[in-house]
């Protein structure tokens, strides 16, 4: 039975840590919940869909259903091409990692420790040191919300590219995860070829990694770099990298030749945000409740008592800083409610 609460605060439930209020909450543990709660016709008012909580930036209260994905289970099995592995779309991402590390299924240890959960993956194809999550995706099954039907997404049919998928685009409201399934190996392909991994193998003194070394280094990378939301509230990169065109690109390097870039299959150039904002003298800065983290300019935090509105205000200050030196604009990762 699907129990929904009303006027419930939302601050345990966002690892920003901004209190704002729902009209009305509800948690869902099973795909049967969430199909009995569909029927309520609960589409005639506002709702947003909650995994983690790891992406999202509150500025105001919430006039609607805030709808917890919290359905759990992990289940693999052997095929003649590999490993596939299947977690409800309520597992945190991180014990689905390790879970993998645990049986060494390889694939998704570059991907140790980021937060959030296991359905809001696909949604915004996450990704770091070199590994995407379209890298491992087999597919995942879905409820559209206004029919409560299921339906299976191939690869192909999440269009996935850097931090952007169907789910994000033509079909953004439409449809709700509840399980997703991946393809691993036990035959490791490591992926290493990020600076970052490869120093620190080095100074462990580790010649021939293992998937669980893999998955220790890149959470000991994370750890350094990045903020612990539950002491210091955040979500992760506010920004994305900005993906622009040769023709544009050719313009920035013209002023700035040492601007952190990386060149794309596509002949697009992705530059490094966290580098435009350092540059603009925002890294580590403290504005009221919130500022930037001091090892990762790209990383929004509140220090305590931020309210969404002023972290929200503070990245359009950042956006335009950053637009009027670099003549780039910088798009938000986060989901502004
Ligand atoms: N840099 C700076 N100053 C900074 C931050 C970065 O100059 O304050 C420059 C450095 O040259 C650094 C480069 O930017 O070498 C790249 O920085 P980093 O390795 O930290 O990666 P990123 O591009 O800033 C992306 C993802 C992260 C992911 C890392 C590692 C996005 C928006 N973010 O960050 O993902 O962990 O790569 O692969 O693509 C997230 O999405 O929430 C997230 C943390």
């Amino acid at each position: 039975m699907v129990n929904i609460q009303k006027d419930i605060s939302l601050k345990p439930y966002n690892t920003f840590g901004i209190s704002a209020n729902a009209t009305g909450f509800v948690e869902v543990r099973s795909e049967d919940e969430l199909i009995e709660l569909l029927r309520k016709d609960i589409t005639k008012e506002p709702f947003l869909i909650l995994g983690g909580g790891s992406n999202v930036l509150f500025t105001r209260d919430f006039q609607g259903l805030v709808v917890k994905i919290s359905i759990p289970g992990i289940s693999s099995t052997i095929t003649d091409d590999g490993i596939e592995v299947t977690a409800g779309a309520g597992v945190v991402w991180n014990d689905l990692v390790m879970y993998c590390v645990e049986y060494g299924f390889a694939g998704m240890e570059n991907l140790s420790l980021i937060p959030g959960t296991v359905g809001a993956s696909p949604v915004q194809n996450i990704g770091a040191y070199g590994v995407e999550l379209k890298d491992i995706f087999k597919s995942c099954t879905a409820l559209e919300i206004r029919t409560g039907i299921k339906r299976i997404f191939s690869l192909d049919d999440c269009r996935f590219t850097y931090r952007d998928s169907i789910f994000k685009t033509e079909l953004k409201g439409r449809y709700i995860i509840t399980s997703v399934v991946f393809k691993l190996t036990d035959q490791p392909k490591l992926n290493t070829q990020y600076g970052a991994i490869q120093d620190e193998l080095k100074s462990r003194n580790i010649d021939d990694p293992t998937i669980r070394n893999i998955s220790d280094v890149v959470s000991s990378i994370r750890v350094g770099k990045l903020p612990d939301p539950s002491t210091i509230g955040n979500a992760g990169s506010f920004f994305k990298n900005p993906v622009i065109n040769a023709n544009s690109f050719s313009k920035v390097y013209s002023n700035f030749p040492n601007v952190v870039h990386y060149s794309m299959s596509d002949g697009m150039e992705k530059l490094a945000a966290g580098w435009l904002i350092e540059q603009c003298g925002f890294k580590g800065i403290i504005v009221g409740n919130t500022g930037t983290w001091k090892h990762q300019a790209l990383v929004l935090v509140n220090h305590g008592r931020a309210t969404g509105a002023e972290v929200y205000s503070f990245s359009e200050h950042i956006i335009e800083t950053v637009n009027a030196r670099f003549g780039v604009l910088l798009e938000r990762e986060v989901n502004i409610m």
